[in-house]
């Protein structure tokens, strides 16, 4: 594979990895452009961790190849972990040390002497907001602010391409645009992100090409608008003041929009999904049209919220089932392997 001259940071083919029965990584080609984020996005033991580990050469595949900046994960793992750097899901920064010893011994590991070692951890933490957190020992810190030092000891030295493998699950809202932002000012720096998240607005947010994938296995991929396209422009979820009114709002829903219109369970409640966006705002102006029909009709509309497509409906209109029956495949727990 001619990897450096396509401008590729990675390149997979056929990638496999096997746990026993579970095909945990089942086949999975990517191609992911050098100095851009990529998003790849899953459900719960979509295969996400287990295909970063092998790119990061943690994990050895069982089939297929992988190439990072040319060279391959198996055959060249020194040359590959020169260039790359990871922040797990479960990081690896010291509890018992303060923010900034953490940084300065990771610094030394690096080779990077005392003063260079100091200097740059005082940077990183100035850059990362945890200026005032860094005298504090690191298991005190915040979730948000545990996910930041993560990821600033992941680039003491700038990597060529960072795995950020789901850096904002469980995180609130301010903590995860706290992230988005570092993610940003990393790739400005020329630094390729490979980034996992279970979310579709982050990878949204973030990425400029994602892979969607489920049990192992690239389900989707494409820009944001293309995968956004096949999957429609969202959906609006109405509550009706009439109960008795919603079977007539759903069939002029069903007929203003052309959409697929549910009932939900609350028996005031609709869901009507829209149809494939041909441009930006063209949900709202959907939306908005929807609602003119209705007070037309005289239906009145007590609360009406138009939503992005989720994960949930990306999944259900590629595989025909939701994110909840492609979860966690094994009971095995998931024990740490490194190869
Ligand atoms: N070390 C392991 N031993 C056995 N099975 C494993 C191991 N690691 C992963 N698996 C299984 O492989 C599948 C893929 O797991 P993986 O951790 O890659 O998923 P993921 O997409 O990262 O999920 P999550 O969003 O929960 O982190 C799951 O069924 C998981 O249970
Ligand atoms: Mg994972």
């Amino acid at each position: 594979m001619s990897t450096q001259k396509s401008g590729l940071a990675i390149e997979t083919a056929g990638l496999v990895k096997t746990f026993g029965e579970t095909r945990a990584v089942d086949g999975v080609d990517l191609a992911v452009p050098a100095g851009t984020v990529y998003g790849v996005l899953g459900p719960n033991g979509a295969g996400k961790t287990t295909t970063v580990k092998m790119l990061a050469t943690l994990l050895r595949p069982d089939g297929g190849e992988a190439h990072v900046f040319g060279h391959d994960v198996v055959r060249e793992a020194d040359e590959v972990r020169g260039r790359v750097s990871l922040t797990g899901q479960y990081a690896s920064v010291d509890e018992d040390l303060t923010g900034t010893e953490n940084l300065v011994l990771l610094g030394r590991l690096l080779g990077h002497h005392k003063k260079s070692a100091r200097e740059r951890a005082g940077q990183l933490l100035e850059a990362f907001g945890l200026s005032e957190a860094a005298a504090k020992q690191v298991k005190h810190y915040s979730g948000g602010m545990r996910r930041r030092i993560d990821i600033a000891a992941s680039i003491l030295n700038t990597p060529d391409l960072l795995f950020l493998d789901e850096p904002t699950t469980g995180l609130d809202p301010r903590s995860r645009n706290q992230v988005w932002d570092i993610v940003r000012a990393v790739v400005a720096q020329g630094t390729t992100v490979l980034l996992t998240t279970q979310y579709l607005d982050e990878a949204d947010q973030l990425a400029s090409r994602i892979a969607v994938i489920d049990r192992g296995k690239v389900i989707a991929e494409g820009t944001k608008g293309e995968l956004k396209s096949s999957v429609g422009a969202g959906s609006v979820h109405l509550r009706l003041r009439d109960p008795g009114q919603r079977d007539l709002a759903a069939g002029l829903l069903r007929r203003a929009l052309d959409a697929q219109v549910q009932p939900e369970p609350d028996p005031v409640a609709l869901t009507a999904r829209l149809a494939t966006a041909a441009g930006d705002d063209s949900a709202a102006e959907q939306a908005s049209r929807a609602l003119g029909e209705l007070a037309r009709a005289g239906i009145t509309v007590d609360n009406f919220s138009l939503g992005q497509p989720s994960l949930d409906e990306v999944f259900l209109a590629l595989t025909g089932h939701d994110t909840h029956e492609s979860s966690d495949r094994s009971d095995n727990p998931k024990d740490e392997v490194a190869a």
